[in-house]
Protein backbone atom coordinates (compact mmCIF):
# COMPACT_ATOMS: atom_id res chain seq x y z
CA UNK A 1 0.00 0.00 0.00
CA UNK A 2 0.93 3.66 -1.02
CA UNK A 3 0.84 6.31 1.54
CA UNK A 4 -1.95 8.78 1.54
CA UNK A 5 -3.39 11.65 2.45
CA UNK A 6 -7.60 11.36 3.04
CA UNK A 7 -9.27 14.54 3.30
CA UNK A 8 -12.97 14.66 2.85
CA UNK A 9 -14.31 17.95 4.37
CA UNK A 10 -17.98 17.67 3.02
CA UNK A 11 -20.73 17.80 5.26
CA UNK A 12 -23.01 15.54 3.90
CA UNK A 13 -26.76 15.56 4.58
CA UNK A 14 -28.64 12.79 2.99
CA UNK A 15 -32.20 11.03 2.57
CA UNK A 16 -35.08 12.54 1.61
CA UNK A 17 -36.37 15.80 2.18
CA UNK A 18 -32.92 17.39 3.57
CA UNK A 19 -33.25 20.11 0.79
CA UNK A 20 -35.77 21.81 3.25
CA UNK A 21 -32.08 22.05 5.34
CA UNK A 22 -30.44 24.33 2.67
CA UNK A 23 -31.31 27.95 4.87
CA UNK A 24 -29.95 26.21 7.93
CA UNK A 25 -27.16 25.16 6.19
CA UNK A 26 -26.22 28.31 4.54
CA UNK A 27 -26.57 30.43 7.70
CA UNK A 28 -23.59 28.90 9.60
CA UNK A 29 -21.31 30.55 6.97
CA UNK A 30 -22.68 34.41 8.00
CA UNK A 31 -22.99 35.12 4.25
CA UNK A 32 -23.70 38.35 2.82
CA UNK A 33 -24.92 37.42 -0.28
CA UNK A 34 -25.16 33.88 -1.84
CA UNK A 35 -25.55 32.74 -5.63
CA UNK A 36 -27.88 30.21 -6.57
CA UNK A 37 -26.64 28.51 -9.50
CA UNK A 38 -28.37 26.14 -11.68
CA UNK A 39 -28.50 24.19 -15.30
CA UNK A 40 -30.94 24.27 -18.24
CA UNK A 41 -33.98 24.36 -16.19
CA UNK A 42 -34.81 21.05 -15.24
CA UNK A 43 -34.80 22.33 -11.21
CA UNK A 44 -36.96 24.74 -12.39
CA UNK A 45 -39.47 22.27 -13.71
CA UNK A 46 -39.68 19.91 -11.18
CA UNK A 47 -40.02 22.54 -8.28
CA UNK A 48 -37.05 22.24 -6.42
CA UNK A 49 -35.72 26.16 -6.99
CA UNK A 50 -38.26 27.39 -5.94
CA UNK A 51 -38.33 24.90 -2.66
CA UNK A 52 -34.82 26.04 -2.08
CA UNK A 53 -35.70 29.96 -2.29
CA UNK A 54 -38.41 29.11 -0.08
CA UNK A 55 -35.40 27.76 2.62
CA UNK A 56 -33.54 30.59 2.28
CA UNK A 57 -35.98 33.17 2.46
CA UNK A 58 -36.90 31.50 5.50
CA UNK A 59 -33.57 32.00 7.06
CA UNK A 60 -33.32 35.37 6.27
CA UNK A 61 -30.50 34.99 3.61
CA UNK A 62 -30.66 37.57 0.54
CA UNK A 63 -29.21 35.62 -2.58
CA UNK A 64 -29.44 36.38 -6.90
CA UNK A 65 -29.77 33.85 -9.67
CA UNK A 66 -27.70 32.26 -12.32
CA UNK A 67 -28.80 29.37 -14.44
CA UNK A 68 -28.02 28.46 -17.53
CA UNK A 69 -25.39 26.03 -17.13
CA UNK A 70 -24.93 23.20 -20.11
CA UNK A 71 -23.63 20.12 -19.76
CA UNK A 72 -20.12 20.05 -20.48
CA UNK A 73 -19.95 23.56 -18.72
CA UNK A 74 -18.27 26.43 -20.78
CA UNK A 75 -15.99 28.87 -19.82
CA UNK A 76 -18.27 31.91 -20.89
CA UNK A 77 -20.51 31.66 -18.31
CA UNK A 78 -18.01 31.33 -15.53
CA UNK A 79 -16.61 34.48 -16.48
CA UNK A 80 -20.42 36.23 -16.45
CA UNK A 81 -20.88 34.46 -13.06
CA UNK A 82 -17.40 35.92 -12.02
CA UNK A 83 -18.46 39.34 -13.18
CA UNK A 84 -22.03 39.14 -11.13
CA UNK A 85 -20.11 37.86 -7.88
CA UNK A 86 -18.01 40.76 -7.96
CA UNK A 87 -20.94 43.49 -8.88
CA UNK A 88 -23.12 42.12 -6.46
CA UNK A 89 -20.30 40.98 -3.26
CA UNK A 90 -21.29 37.31 -3.35
CA UNK A 91 -19.73 35.64 -0.89
CA UNK A 92 -21.49 31.95 -1.22
CA UNK A 93 -22.19 29.71 -4.09
CA UNK A 94 -25.08 27.35 -4.11
CA UNK A 95 -24.79 24.88 -6.89
CA UNK A 96 -28.07 23.28 -7.43
CA UNK A 97 -27.15 20.58 -9.96
CA UNK A 98 -25.09 17.93 -11.09
CA UNK A 99 -21.73 18.20 -12.12
CA UNK A 100 -21.52 20.68 -14.71
CA UNK A 101 -23.40 23.20 -12.64
CA UNK A 102 -20.97 22.47 -9.55
CA UNK A 103 -17.91 22.64 -11.79
CA UNK A 104 -19.15 26.16 -12.82
CA UNK A 105 -20.29 27.09 -9.39
CA UNK A 106 -16.04 25.87 -8.29
CA UNK A 107 -14.65 28.14 -11.28
CA UNK A 108 -16.77 30.96 -10.38
CA UNK A 109 -15.47 30.28 -6.88
CA UNK A 110 -11.68 30.82 -8.22
CA UNK A 111 -12.28 33.50 -10.54
CA UNK A 112 -13.69 35.65 -7.70
CA UNK A 113 -10.67 35.18 -5.09
CA UNK A 114 -8.01 34.65 -7.24
CA UNK A 115 -6.06 37.27 -9.42
CA UNK A 116 -5.84 36.71 -13.28
CA UNK A 117 -7.61 34.61 -15.98
CA UNK A 118 -9.37 31.66 -14.47
CA UNK A 119 -8.61 29.68 -17.54
CA UNK A 120 -4.70 29.63 -16.27
CA UNK A 121 -6.15 26.98 -13.61
CA UNK A 122 -7.22 24.79 -16.26
CA UNK A 123 -4.95 25.42 -19.28
CA UNK A 124 -1.90 26.08 -18.05
CA UNK A 125 -1.45 24.24 -14.21
CA UNK A 126 -1.37 27.36 -12.28
CA UNK A 127 -2.48 26.54 -9.01
CA UNK A 128 -5.31 28.47 -7.83
CA UNK A 129 -4.94 29.52 -4.26
CA UNK A 130 -8.61 30.23 -2.60
CA UNK A 131 -11.92 29.74 -4.00
CA UNK A 132 -15.35 31.15 -2.72
CA UNK A 133 -17.81 28.86 0.09
CA UNK A 134 -19.68 26.21 -2.13
CA UNK A 135 -22.92 24.65 -1.25
CA UNK A 136 -24.55 21.62 -3.02
CA UNK A 137 -27.93 20.58 -3.73
CA UNK A 138 -27.40 17.75 -5.58
CA UNK A 139 -29.99 16.61 -8.79
CA UNK A 140 -28.00 13.57 -10.53
CA UNK A 141 -25.95 11.19 -9.14
CA UNK A 142 -22.62 10.77 -11.26
CA UNK A 143 -19.54 13.15 -11.36
CA UNK A 144 -19.59 13.10 -7.65
CA UNK A 145 -18.41 16.54 -7.88
CA UNK A 146 -20.08 17.15 -4.71
CA UNK A 147 -17.46 15.83 -2.64
CA UNK A 148 -14.59 15.89 -5.30
CA UNK A 149 -11.73 18.50 -5.59
CA UNK A 150 -12.03 19.07 -9.42
CA UNK A 151 -14.03 20.62 -11.79
CA UNK A 152 -14.09 20.49 -15.40
CA UNK A 153 -14.60 23.29 -18.09
CA UNK A 154 -15.04 23.75 -21.60
CA UNK A 155 -13.25 26.52 -23.25
CA UNK A 156 -15.72 27.58 -26.38
CA UNK A 157 -12.30 29.39 -28.09
CA UNK A 158 -10.81 26.14 -29.50
CA UNK A 159 -13.52 23.44 -27.42
CA UNK A 160 -11.03 22.51 -25.32
CA UNK A 161 -11.90 20.56 -22.19
CA UNK A 162 -9.90 20.90 -19.38
CA UNK A 163 -9.63 20.07 -15.46
CA UNK A 164 -8.50 22.03 -12.40
CA UNK A 165 -8.22 19.61 -9.20
CA UNK A 166 -7.38 21.84 -5.77
CA UNK A 167 -8.50 20.91 -2.69
CA UNK A 168 -9.54 24.61 -1.86
CA UNK A 169 -12.62 24.17 -4.31
CA UNK A 170 -14.01 21.11 -2.07
CA UNK A 171 -17.81 21.74 -1.41
CA UNK A 172 -18.69 22.52 2.22
CA UNK A 173 -21.63 20.60 2.42
CA UNK A 174 -23.51 18.31 0.06
CA UNK A 175 -27.36 18.34 0.11
CA UNK A 176 -28.42 14.22 -1.25
CA UNK A 177 -31.99 13.21 -1.66
CA UNK A 178 -31.90 10.06 -4.01
CA UNK A 179 -35.63 11.46 -4.75
CA UNK A 180 -34.45 14.59 -6.91
CA UNK A 181 -32.93 12.01 -9.15
CA UNK A 182 -36.03 10.47 -10.21
CA UNK A 183 -37.05 12.96 -12.69
CA UNK A 184 -33.73 12.15 -14.52
CA UNK A 185 -34.27 10.80 -17.91
CA UNK A 186 -32.99 6.93 -18.58
CA UNK A 187 -30.44 8.01 -20.91
CA UNK A 188 -28.56 10.30 -17.97
CA UNK A 189 -28.96 8.07 -14.85
CA UNK A 190 -26.83 4.87 -17.14
CA UNK A 191 -24.00 7.67 -18.35
CA UNK A 192 -24.16 8.54 -13.73
CA UNK A 193 -24.09 4.70 -13.41
CA UNK A 194 -21.37 4.52 -15.95
CA UNK A 195 -19.29 7.89 -14.61
CA UNK A 196 -19.43 6.05 -10.99
CA UNK A 197 -18.04 3.00 -11.71
CA UNK A 198 -15.69 4.59 -14.51
CA UNK A 199 -14.41 6.86 -11.33
CA UNK A 200 -13.78 3.67 -9.19
CA UNK A 201 -11.81 1.76 -12.32
CA UNK A 202 -9.54 4.33 -12.75
CA UNK A 203 -8.31 4.09 -8.94
CA UNK A 204 -8.79 0.58 -9.60
CA UNK A 205 -6.67 -0.32 -12.47
CA UNK A 206 -3.01 0.80 -10.79
CA UNK A 207 0.22 -0.20 -10.90
CA UNK A 208 0.37 -0.56 -7.01
CA UNK A 209 0.03 -4.33 -5.30
CA UNK A 210 -0.93 -5.07 -1.95
CA UNK A 211 -4.54 -3.35 -1.40
CA UNK A 212 -7.40 -5.58 -0.23
CA UNK A 213 -9.43 -3.13 2.10
CA UNK A 214 -9.57 -0.70 -0.97
CA UNK A 215 -9.63 -3.43 -3.60
CA UNK A 216 -12.52 -4.64 -1.87
CA UNK A 217 -14.50 -1.64 -2.07
CA UNK A 218 -13.77 -0.71 -4.80
CA UNK A 219 -15.23 -4.72 -6.09
CA UNK A 220 -18.47 -3.78 -4.02
CA UNK A 221 -19.11 -0.44 -4.93
CA UNK A 222 -18.85 -1.38 -9.01
CA UNK A 223 -20.75 -4.35 -8.57
CA UNK A 224 -23.99 -2.61 -6.25
CA UNK A 225 -23.62 0.03 -9.00
CA UNK A 226 -24.73 -2.62 -11.52
CA UNK A 227 -27.06 -4.09 -9.98
CA UNK A 228 -28.85 -1.12 -8.78
CA UNK A 229 -28.65 0.31 -12.61
CA UNK A 230 -30.58 -2.90 -14.01
CA UNK A 231 -33.15 -1.90 -11.06
CA UNK A 232 -33.32 1.07 -12.39
CA UNK A 233 -34.09 0.77 -15.95
CA UNK A 234 -37.24 -1.10 -14.88
CA UNK A 235 -38.18 0.88 -12.02
CA UNK A 236 -36.84 4.62 -12.15
CA UNK A 237 -38.75 5.52 -9.02
CA UNK A 238 -37.24 3.16 -6.69
CA UNK A 239 -35.84 4.88 -3.50
CA UNK A 240 -33.22 1.99 -2.11
CA UNK A 241 -31.88 1.89 -5.92
CA UNK A 242 -31.66 5.90 -6.22
CA UNK A 243 -29.70 5.61 -3.00
CA UNK A 244 -27.06 3.34 -3.32
CA UNK A 245 -26.38 4.81 -6.90
CA UNK A 246 -25.96 8.91 -5.29
CA UNK A 247 -23.59 7.32 -1.95
CA UNK A 248 -21.81 5.06 -4.36
CA UNK A 249 -21.43 8.79 -6.68
CA UNK A 250 -20.02 10.70 -3.57
CA UNK A 251 -17.89 7.56 -2.29
CA UNK A 252 -16.33 6.72 -6.20
CA UNK A 253 -14.70 10.46 -6.39
CA UNK A 254 -13.90 11.66 -3.06
CA UNK A 255 -10.66 9.89 -2.76
CA UNK A 256 -11.66 7.09 -0.33
CA UNK A 257 -11.77 4.30 -3.57
CA UNK A 258 -7.94 6.03 -4.09
CA UNK A 259 -6.06 5.54 -1.00
CA UNK A 260 -3.61 3.12 -0.55
CA UNK A 261 -3.60 3.66 -4.69
CA UNK A 262 -0.56 5.44 -7.10
CA UNK A 263 -3.66 7.80 -8.04
CA UNK A 264 -4.98 5.50 -10.78
CA UNK A 265 -4.73 5.07 -14.35
CA UNK A 266 -7.31 7.89 -15.61
CA UNK A 267 -6.25 7.21 -19.23
CA UNK A 268 -10.00 6.80 -20.28
CA UNK A 269 -10.85 9.84 -18.56
CA UNK A 270 -8.73 12.24 -20.67
CA UNK A 271 -9.69 9.86 -23.86
CA UNK A 272 -13.47 11.15 -22.74
CA UNK A 273 -12.96 14.88 -22.36
CA UNK A 274 -11.71 15.55 -25.48
CA UNK A 275 -14.54 13.80 -27.02
CA UNK A 276 -16.64 15.81 -24.64
CA UNK A 277 -14.85 19.01 -25.82
CA UNK A 278 -15.25 18.43 -29.86
CA UNK A 279 -18.85 16.89 -29.89
CA UNK A 280 -20.26 17.64 -26.63
CA UNK A 281 -21.15 14.18 -25.81
CA UNK A 282 -22.47 13.21 -22.36
CA UNK A 283 -19.33 12.36 -20.05
CA UNK A 284 -20.61 8.78 -18.88
CA UNK A 285 -21.56 7.79 -22.59
CA UNK A 286 -18.26 9.43 -23.74
CA UNK A 287 -16.62 6.74 -21.41
CA UNK A 288 -18.48 3.98 -22.20
CA UNK A 289 -17.43 4.40 -26.07
CA UNK A 290 -13.46 4.17 -25.01
CA UNK A 291 -13.49 1.89 -21.75
CA UNK A 292 -13.01 -1.25 -23.66
CA UNK A 293 -10.56 -0.19 -26.34
CA UNK A 294 -8.66 1.10 -23.96
CA UNK A 295 -8.68 -1.69 -21.47
CA UNK A 296 -7.96 -4.02 -24.90
CA UNK A 297 -5.07 -2.32 -25.38
CA UNK A 298 -3.27 -2.05 -21.97
CA UNK A 299 -4.70 -5.27 -20.76
CA UNK A 300 -0.93 -7.42 -21.48
CA UNK A 301 0.90 -4.56 -19.08
CA UNK A 302 -1.14 -6.07 -16.30
CA UNK A 303 -2.99 -8.80 -16.82
CA UNK A 304 -3.51 -10.51 -13.33
CA UNK A 305 -5.08 -7.10 -12.10
CA UNK A 306 -7.65 -7.17 -14.96
CA UNK A 307 -8.09 -10.73 -14.84
CA UNK A 308 -9.04 -10.15 -10.59
CA UNK A 309 -11.23 -7.36 -12.18
CA UNK A 310 -12.83 -9.90 -14.53
CA UNK A 311 -13.00 -12.36 -11.65
CA UNK A 312 -14.28 -9.76 -8.19
CA UNK A 313 -16.61 -7.98 -10.40
CA UNK A 314 -17.53 -9.43 -13.54
CA UNK A 315 -18.30 -12.91 -11.74
CA UNK A 316 -15.86 -14.55 -14.82
CA UNK A 317 -14.72 -17.87 -13.69
CA UNK A 318 -10.76 -18.12 -13.02
CA UNK A 319 -9.22 -19.73 -15.84
CA UNK A 320 -5.77 -21.24 -16.03
CA UNK A 321 -4.97 -18.31 -18.26
CA UNK A 322 -5.11 -14.62 -16.48
CA UNK A 323 -5.12 -13.19 -20.27
CA UNK A 324 -8.09 -15.32 -20.96
CA UNK A 325 -9.53 -14.59 -17.90
CA UNK A 326 -9.36 -10.60 -18.25
CA UNK A 327 -10.50 -10.23 -21.82
CA UNK A 328 -13.58 -12.03 -20.90
CA UNK A 329 -13.95 -9.64 -17.78
CA UNK A 330 -13.76 -6.68 -20.77
CA UNK A 331 -16.33 -8.51 -22.86
CA UNK A 332 -18.60 -8.73 -20.14
CA UNK A 333 -18.41 -4.84 -18.95
CA UNK A 334 -18.84 -4.33 -22.38
CA UNK A 335 -22.37 -6.64 -22.67
CA UNK A 336 -23.49 -4.97 -19.15
CA UNK A 337 -22.66 -1.45 -21.15
CA UNK A 338 -25.01 -1.99 -23.60
CA UNK A 339 -27.28 -3.96 -21.14
CA UNK A 340 -28.11 -0.29 -19.99
CA UNK A 341 -28.24 1.06 -23.47
CA UNK A 342 -24.73 2.87 -22.96
CA UNK A 343 -22.57 2.75 -26.35
CA UNK A 344 -19.32 0.71 -26.07
CA UNK A 345 -17.81 2.50 -29.55
CA UNK A 346 -17.73 5.89 -30.41
CA UNK A 347 -19.77 5.71 -33.69
CA UNK A 348 -22.87 4.34 -31.58
CA UNK A 349 -22.38 7.59 -28.85
CA UNK A 350 -23.59 9.13 -32.60
CA UNK A 351 -20.30 10.67 -33.69
CA UNK A 352 -18.58 9.52 -36.93
CA UNK A 353 -15.43 10.06 -36.96
CA UNK A 354 -13.25 11.33 -40.03
CA UNK A 355 -9.17 10.33 -39.81
CA UNK A 356 -8.93 14.09 -39.68
CA UNK A 357 -10.51 14.45 -36.60
CA UNK A 358 -8.89 10.98 -35.06
CA UNK A 359 -5.60 13.16 -35.64
CA UNK A 360 -7.24 15.82 -34.04
CA UNK A 361 -8.07 13.78 -30.91
CA UNK A 362 -4.81 12.13 -30.95
CA UNK A 363 -3.17 15.68 -30.70
CA UNK A 364 -5.04 17.71 -28.42
CA UNK A 365 -5.47 14.72 -25.69
CA UNK A 366 -1.75 14.68 -26.03
CA UNK A 367 -1.48 17.98 -25.74
CA UNK A 368 0.59 17.91 -29.04
CA UNK A 369 3.21 15.30 -28.02
CA UNK A 370 3.87 17.43 -24.91
CA UNK A 371 2.04 14.71 -22.30
CA UNK A 372 1.35 10.69 -21.75
CA UNK A 373 -1.45 9.93 -20.33
CA UNK A 374 -2.41 6.61 -17.94
CA UNK A 375 -0.24 4.65 -15.64
CA UNK A 376 -1.25 1.13 -16.23
CA UNK A 377 0.49 1.95 -19.80
CA UNK A 378 2.09 4.90 -20.07
CA UNK A 379 0.54 6.01 -23.68
CA UNK A 380 2.08 8.51 -26.06
CA UNK A 381 0.44 9.95 -28.78
CA UNK A 382 0.67 7.03 -31.34
CA UNK A 383 -1.11 5.13 -28.53
CA UNK A 384 -3.63 7.30 -28.01
CA UNK A 385 -4.60 7.28 -32.07
CA UNK A 386 -4.97 3.73 -31.83
CA UNK A 387 -6.93 3.83 -29.05
CA UNK A 388 -9.36 6.31 -30.83
CA UNK A 389 -9.04 4.14 -34.28
CA UNK A 390 -10.14 1.18 -32.03
CA UNK A 391 -12.99 3.26 -30.35
CA UNK A 392 -14.39 4.50 -33.64
O1 LIG B 1 -29.30 21.47 -16.96
P1 LIG B 1 -30.50 20.74 -16.45
O2 LIG B 1 -31.78 21.23 -17.03
O3 LIG B 1 -30.54 20.65 -14.96
O4 LIG B 1 -30.40 19.22 -17.04
C1 LIG B 1 -29.36 18.34 -16.67
C2 LIG B 1 -28.41 18.03 -17.82
O5 LIG B 1 -29.06 18.12 -19.05
C3 LIG B 1 -29.98 17.00 -16.41
N1 LIG B 1 -30.42 16.82 -15.03
C4 LIG B 1 -29.69 16.93 -13.90
N2 LIG B 1 -30.42 16.59 -12.84
C5 LIG B 1 -31.69 16.31 -13.30
C6 LIG B 1 -31.67 16.45 -14.69
N3 LIG B 1 -32.78 16.24 -15.44
C7 LIG B 1 -33.90 15.85 -14.81
N4 LIG B 1 -33.96 15.68 -13.47
C8 LIG B 1 -32.87 15.88 -12.69
N5 LIG B 1 -32.94 15.67 -11.37
O6 LIG B 1 -28.93 16.05 -16.64
C9 LIG B 1 -28.07 16.56 -17.65
C10 LIG B 1 -26.64 16.29 -17.24
O7 LIG B 1 -26.28 17.11 -16.14
P2 LIG B 1 -24.73 17.28 -15.79
O8 LIG B 1 -24.61 18.15 -14.60
O9 LIG B 1 -23.98 17.65 -17.01
O10 LIG B 1 -24.32 15.77 -15.42
P3 LIG B 1 -23.11 15.18 -14.64
O11 LIG B 1 -23.33 15.24 -13.18
O12 LIG B 1 -22.85 13.87 -15.25
O13 LIG B 1 -21.87 16.16 -14.91
C11 LIG B 1 -21.10 16.03 -16.07
C12 LIG B 1 -19.95 17.00 -16.07
O14 LIG B 1 -19.10 16.76 -14.94
C13 LIG B 1 -17.76 16.57 -15.41
C14 LIG B 1 -17.97 15.96 -16.75
O15 LIG B 1 -16.81 15.98 -17.53
C15 LIG B 1 -19.09 16.80 -17.30
O16 LIG B 1 -18.62 18.04 -17.77
N6 LIG B 1 -17.00 15.78 -14.43
C16 LIG B 1 -16.72 16.38 -13.27
C17 LIG B 1 -15.97 15.75 -12.29
C18 LIG B 1 -15.65 16.42 -11.02
N7 LIG B 1 -15.86 17.73 -10.93
O17 LIG B 1 -15.15 15.80 -10.07
C19 LIG B 1 -15.46 14.39 -12.48
C20 LIG B 1 -16.03 13.68 -13.65
O18 LIG B 1 -15.11 12.72 -14.07
C21 LIG B 1 -16.42 14.51 -14.80
O19 LIG B 1 -15.33 14.78 -15.67
ZN1 LIG C 1 -16.03 11.05 -14.71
Amino acid sequence: MENFLYYTPTKVVFGKGTEKQIGTLVKEYNCKKVLVHYGSGSVKKSGLLDRIYASLDEAGISYISLGGVVPNPRLSLVYEGIALCKREEVDFILAVGGGSVIDSAKAIGYGVTNEGDVWDFYEKKREPKNCLPIGVVLTIAAAGSEMSNSSVITNEDGWKKRGCNNDCCRAKFAVMNPELTMTLPAYQTACGCVDIMMHTMERYFNQVENMELTDGFSEHLIRTVMKNAKILKEDPENYNARAEVMWAGSLAHNGLMGCGTDGGDWASHQLEHELGGMFDVAHGAGLAAVWGSWARYVMDARPERFAQFAQNVMQVEQGEDAAKTAQKGIEAMEDFYRSIDMPVSIQELGVTLTEEQIQELADKCSFYEKRTIGCVKKLDREDIYKIYQAAR
